[in-house]
């Protein structure tokens, strides 16, 4: 089996205790940590903000992917590259200028993210496949941790795949919502190379263990 990145999101973490639920991150197997922005507006939640992602990233010692769930992201996304960010998500359905968000996220010298809805086709990343490093497929409607994982993904992975390998892209395929030991392995097999885990990792006995198994799935 190739080498996967596991992401675990933060937003499941207990977040009286950030410092130490970063420090167990630190000292696990996770490769990065996934950061969920709401805006309450983009989708019918609101999680946190540019603070949090900074004080997050003075105790991170791995990358920050942070996944925006906001509307007009180019009117933040300096300051949260400025807050730590190493990757940043757009949303496509958020934006209408796609190729300019992407444009700026690469002046800014942070890896370039697109999520896209489950309803959203991978088709619509054709054109833009060489500018984009990660594509965050979301496999449940974006706005809350712990939803059931939606089964189409696995259509989605494989179609996005091909498309990126017909393309001779390098861009990497994120799979993020629902996501558990139970599925793990055949996301993978799919084609995905990144798996983000929020409540499967921090609602287990010991978060370590659990992304030790999903990394080594
Ligand atoms: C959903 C977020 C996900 C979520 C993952 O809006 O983008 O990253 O936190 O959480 P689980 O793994 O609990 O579905
Ligand atoms: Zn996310």
């Amino acid at each position: 089996m190739k080498t996967h990145v596991i992401a675990p999101s933060i937003l499941a973490a207990d977040f009286g205790n950030i410092q130490r639920e970063v420090e167990m991150l630190n000292a696990s197997e996770a490769d990065w940590i996934h950061v969920d922005v709401m805006d309450g507006v983009f989708v019918p939640n609101i999680s946190f903000g540019i603070p949090v992602c900074k004080a997050i990233h003075t105790h991170a010692k791995k990358p920050l992917d942070v996944h925006l769930m906001i509307e007009k992201p180019e009117n933040y996304v300096e300051a949260f590259r400025k807050a730590g960010a190493d990757i940043i998500s757009v949303h496509y359905e958020a934006c209408p200028h796609l190729h300019r968000n992407l444009q700026q996220l690469k002046d800014l010298g942070v890896q370039t993210g697109v999520a896209i809805n489950p309803h959203t086709s991978v088709n619509l990343l054709r054109d833009v496949i060489h500018q984009i490093d990660l594509v965050c497929l979301m496999s449940v409607n974006p706005g809350f941790g712990g939803q059931t994982f939606i089964e189409g993904t696995y259509e989605k992975v494989q179609a996005l795949r091909n498309i990126i390998n017909n393309a001779g892209a390098s861009t990497k395929i994120e799979v993020d919502g629902g996501v558990t030991i139970d599925n793990a392995k055949s996301l993978l097999e799919a084609g995905a190379d990144v798996l983000v885990a929020g409540s499967f990792v921090f609602s287990s006995e010991n978060p370590m263990d659990t992304i030790s198994n999903l990394k080594n799935v």
